[in-house]
């Protein structure tokens, strides 16, 4: 199994000696990409939307795969510019889109691998801040996020299709 320099942390030393992979998202991983998708997650998006964070912001897009080549997570970012409250500057920030890890690989260090990696490699846009939502039920994703020290600064009401409301959770970049 390989490895790369994009994949050295702790996380990825335990993924190692189970023989999975942390890689950067090709066009070919798309349909599988948007099945963990369909399977883990209820906000499904179209292939377009995909293709468009891939063209745009490949090196964050990372994909996990087992041993025998299977897609078994990903996660995919995209950069906004939002003007900054007390500053008359503008902000870039990275945006969580999403990530997922299927339910037979789940508790192993795949997301934090995961996240670890796509937020070094999302450093390159410039980005000061990294900011994501999150279902306020979502007990798992909420305290992965925390062991990044991410924060919960609001709520955003119903801001889910069911009417779940979210976390907004932001972390500053360094
Ligand atoms: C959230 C999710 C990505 C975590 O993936 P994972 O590969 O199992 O996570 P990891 O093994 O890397 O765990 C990292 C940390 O997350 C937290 N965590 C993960 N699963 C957890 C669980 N079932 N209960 C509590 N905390 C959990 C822990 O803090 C864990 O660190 P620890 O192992 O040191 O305790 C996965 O549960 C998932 O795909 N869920 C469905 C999709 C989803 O909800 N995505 C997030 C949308 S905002």
């Amino acid at each position: 199994m390989t490895t790369n320099k994009e994949t050295k942390n702790n996380s990825l030393d335990d993924l190692n000696r189970q023989e999975a992979l942390i890689r950067r998202c090709t066009l070919d991983d798309l349909d599988a990409v948007i099945k963990v998708n369909e399977k883990e997650l209820p906000e499904d998006y179209p292939y377009f939307f995909y293709k468009s964070i891939l063209d745009n912001y490949p090196e964050p897009f990372l994909i996990a795969q087992n041993n025998v080549g299977m897609i078994i997570g990903y996660i995919m970012w995209r950069v906004e510019k939002t003007p900054s409250l007390d500053t008359l500057r503008y902000l870039t920030k990275a945006h969580l889109v999403s990530i997922a890890v299927t339910q037979e690989y789940r508790k192993r260090g795949v997301a934090k691998a995961l996240l670890s990696n796509s937020m070094l490699a999302i450093k390159k846009y410039k980005i000061q801040e990294y900011v994501l939502e999150v279902r306020v039920s979502n007990i798992s994703a909420i305290k992965l996020y925390e062991q990044f020290k991410f924060k919960v600064i609001n709520i955003k009401k119903k801001y889910y299709r069911d009417g779940e409301n979210a976390y907004y959770m932001t972390l500053n970049s360094k």
